[in-house]
């Protein structure tokens, strides 16, 4: 609302003000750092000049202009600004209003309507286990897929399965040399890696091995059968195990087109390369050099002759544009993928495609675990199945503890174990690298989504206490009279409220879900300290609906938020 707020002051102000446009004076309104210093600030230094007087005077002759203007309880000069003081219950029943209009499309807006989005996330790699890092690009991406789509844009989602290149021809060579047919059916994951384990260690004592996996990952390009075979059963098993993990995540794609997919599309993208001319010959292989751009040589083409995970992915955006004329490709994958992305969207505007300007790298930082990093050659991995499962049995723990199993005993266990891994996930700036630990993911108090999801919760259980009024407000046929809570705490909480749309805005313009997640966490505890202080449920009808009016507006507003970050947010807990 803040957006809306502004442009109305923008208006009174441009009748005033000389020398500015309406959209220069709306950009100047700033948001003063508490409340006891107003909703908004107008800073009247530059129109000293034009105005030809001291900037205090301006602020003070502005001031004065307002007066009587229902739109504020008080509007001041301190010094060379002029301070804004909306009226309180005006402001939170305009707030109340929207909400009860547009329910879970709170938050939302139109502002990409016709334009298109696609977002690569996931894109785990086959025969490899969906680890604890793969579960940023996976919520993250569902998130901002959440986030573009509630302002209205066409969203692609795609998985840009790892399932192709030289690993295979690993994997292939690893399972004929130590491989178990019967192991494979019964645990495919966890014995593929062992093989790619064993692999990587016997290679560091005999380097012909690595030899052997270029050859098989070559005949595997050129279409041999027995290792298309073996592949495909990889693939096969492989996506069986990670789509278990997106069920229980509850997320989808639009779209699995991984490596593989742009095999035959790869010489087309070399065609086009070539004829521009952009190709050039370096020690038996083909590179686009980017020396001009400070970037070292994109590697296209091996000297035997096989592609490169950036030469699909070339093929892979120039497809994208072609089929979904995409205004913006999202990539959401690892920082440690910084210049890869650097040289792909280097050699897409090299090849004349302006739209490469659209192609945004969304890149988060690493997990790593409490004794070291990561790493699937060594075998030194946190599944993250075993994660999600933990945090639901932990979960079922808990509610047996507090209130015994009733009959949404299962439902509720998984979504608030499932909810604290995400919400966890979903916390900090993406960019952060963390450390994962047990203790962390599996602790649900303080700031995690179990307290949101409790506090959401325990909005429905007052609204359950007094359902002919919620069913008043929720209809329109009355509009709660909000001087009734006039006090500093419900002034804060409802302009928290207010602002989310602000936040959904700024989450989408930084691909940063987690200032969504900040500011449900600031609604919950404030919305915490208003169930603390104020008694909600009172004789007096016309009261007890100005109150019910802010337990509405937080629980809708809680239960958006969570939704954007895919967390559910159960009635009861
Ligand atoms: N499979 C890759 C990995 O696990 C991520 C792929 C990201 N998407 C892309 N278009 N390159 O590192």
């Amino acid at each position: 609302m803040i957006k809306e707020q502004k442009e109305k002051i923008a208006g009174f102000l441009a009748e005033v003000v000389e020398g500015l446009s309406r959209e220069e004076i709306t950009g100047m309104i700033e948001i003063p750092p508490d409340t006891t210093m107003g909703d908004f600030a107008f800073p009247c230094f530059k129109l000293a000049k034009t105005m030809r007087k001291a900037p205090q005077m301006i602020a003070e002759d502005i001031a004065g202009k307002f007066a009587g203007n229902e739109m504020f309880s008080e509007v001041r000069n301190v010094n060379a600004y002029v301070n804004f003081f909306l009226n309180r219950p005006a402001a939170e029943a305009d707030i109340v209003s929207r909400i009860v209009a547009e329910k879970e499309a709170y938050g939302g807006s139109g502002v990409g309507q016709g334009k298109t989005v696609c977002i690569d996330y996931s894109s785990p790699n086959i025969a490899k286990p969906f680890h604890i890092g793969h579960i940023r690009s996976t919520v993250i991406g569902n998130s901002l897929y959440k986030i573009f789509d509630f302002l209205g844009y066409d969203v692609v989602r795609i998985n840009h399965l790892g399932d192709y290149g030289t690993q295979f021809g690993k994997m292939i060579v690893a399972y004929r040399k130590w491989g178990n047919h019967d192991d494979v059916v019964r645990e495919p994951i966890k014995s593929l890696l062992s093989y790619y384990v064993k692999f990587h260690e016997e290679a560091e004592k005999d380097p012909a091995l690595e030899d052997e996996a270029r050859a098989t990952f070559k005949k595997l390009e050129d279409g041999a059968p027995e290792e298309q075979e073996l592949w495909q059963w990889f693939r096969d098993e492989s996506l069986k195990e990670f789509n278990y993990v997106y069920d229980l995540l509850g997320i989808r794609f639009d779209s699995y087109a991984g490596e593989s997919f742009y095999s035959d599309k790869l010489q087309a993208a070399l065609d086009k390369m070539e004829n521009l001319g952009i190709l050039e010959e370096s020690q038996g292989a083909t590179v686009v050099n980017l020396e001009e751009e400070n970037l070292p040589p994109a590697l296209i083409k091996k000297n035997d002759g096989s592609t490169l995970y950036i030469t699909r992915d070339i093929a892979a955006a120039l497809y994208r544009h072609d089929t979904y004329d995409f205004d913006k490709c999202i990539y959401v994958v690892a920082s440690q993928q910084n210049l890869h992305f650097r040289q792909l969207f280097t050699v897409l505007e090299r090849m004349g495609c302006d739209w490469a300007k659209g192609c945004v790298h969304v890149p988060f930082g690493m997990v790593s675990l409490e004794d070291g990093t990561m790493s699937t050659r060594k075998g030194k991995v946190v599944f993250l199945l075993d994660v999600l499962q933990n945090a639901v049995e932990k979960t079922r723990e808990i509610i047996r503890e507090k209130s015994g199993e009733d009959e949404n005993f299962e439902e509720t266990a998984k979504a608030v174990g499932i909810g604290a891994v995400v919400f966890q996930e979903l916390s900090n700036n993406r960019i952060k690298d963390y450390v994962f630990s047990w203790d962390k993911t599996l602790n649900f108090d303080g700031e995690t989504g179990p307290y949101v999801q409790y506090t959401h919760a325990r909005a429905a259980s007052v609204l359950r206490k007094a359902p002919e009024d919620v069913a008043e407000i929720l209809s329109g046929a009355v509009k709660p009279d909000m001087t009734l809570v006039n006090n500093d705490d419900t002034y804060r909480l409802m302009s928290l409220i207010g602002r989310f749309p602000d936040a959904v805005q700024e989450a989408a313009d930084k691909y940063e879900p987690s200032v969504v997640t900040r500011h449900i966490i600031d609604i919950a505890q404030l919305f915490n300290k208003f169930y603390h202080d104020v008694r909600v449920i009172v004789d007096d009808k016309a009261e007890r609906q100005a109150k019910l009016a802010v337990v509405i507006a937080a629980k809708q507003t809680i239960a958006n938020g969570l939704a954007l970050l895919g967390v559910a947010a159960p009635e009861k807990m």
